[in-house]
């Protein structure tokens, strides 16, 4: 018998693929030779966020730019809990502009907000499950990003060592379901990385190599509905058998970037409630 999922609305952050291409090449996935369906990208991300929307969550914009095409890779941008945010520091030349747009971003809307100082390349390598924050390194951030992480939240880091190219970023390889369940692909993590992860959550879902290539570990949860790459069959077949509902997006395009649906999306918290403010607030 499986616990009942609960689900709580959420707020993203994401940003249009207006500017999307593949021209240089940064992981496995990017072949800058074959040309993108621009116009297919961008209903693929459409759909994402339209699914989001229907499930009840609160979905913000960040402003495309010209000239970077990795930008729809909003999770990237930055780390965010408890309204403090921790901004990227990208490891490539390609990416390194993105960062005053998102320090922008949250700065104007008042968050806390700090530049990292060593390679960081926020969500995607930084997930917050329960009380820890579960950290990549070996390919984008840095060991020293982690310690730099740990100390800027004060959150227990679990550092993880990822080893196989096509899954350069962790939520490539693991995704957050609910407070205290994962999802992994265990061919990505380095054997004393795989022990940890067995032990901190023997219950885990396992991903086979053939879900994990289709990018289904890149995937979104609201703690019941989990949004991920329409390849990953068996793992939505998992997902159902442990109480989730699987929504399936088609990423093929947003795929050619190295990039699913987790990575369209910067998770910033909980959503904002629409109750008006209590009488005599100050
Ligand atoms: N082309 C982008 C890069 O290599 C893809 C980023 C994918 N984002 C992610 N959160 N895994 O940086």
């Amino acid at each position: 018998m499986t616990a009942p999922r609960v689900a709580s609305a959420r707020r993203y952050l994401m940003c249009p693929p207006t500017y999307f291409d593949v021209v240089y090449c940064i992981n496995p996935w990017m072949d800058p030779s074959k040309p993108v369906d621009q116009r297919l990208a961008y209903l693929q991300w459409q759909r994402i966020y339209d699914v989001f929307l229907e499930l009840g969550h609160q979905v913000e914009l960040v402003a495309p730019l010209p000239g970077l095409p990795d930008m729809v890779y909003a999770a990237n941008g930055a780390t965010v809990l408890d309204g403090r945010v921790l901004v990227a520091r990208f490891r490539h030349e390609e990416r390194v502009a993105e960062s005053p747009a998102y320090l922008d971003w949250f700065d104007s809307r008042r968050f806390e907000v700090r530049q990292a100082d060593c390679v960081n390349e926020g969500q995607g390598d930084f997930l917050a499950v329960g009380e820890l924050l579960l950290a990549g390194r070996g390919f984008r951030s840095v060991r020293a990003a982690h310690t730099e992480t740990e100390t800027f939240f004060q959150r227990p880091v679990v550092s993880l060592n990822l080893v196989q190219a096509d899954f350069y970023h962790l939520d490539t390889a693991l995704a957050v379901l609910d407070e205290q369940t994962v999802m992994y692909y265990p061919g990505a993590f380095a054997p004393d990385s795989q022990q940890v992860l067995r032990q901190l959550f023997p219950d885990a879902i396992i991903a086979t190599a053939q879900d994990a290539a289709a990018f289904g570990l890149n995937a979104v949860s609201d703690g019941r509905n989990v949004v991920l790459p329409a390849g990953a069959t068996s793992l939505a077949a998992q997902l159902r058998e442990h109480g989730f509902e699987p929504i399936a997006a088609d990423v093929s395009e947003l795929l050619r970037g190295g990039g699913g649906v987790k990575c369209c999306t910067l998770e910033l918290g909980l959503a904002r409630s629409a109750a008006p403010e209590p009488k005599g607030a100050a």
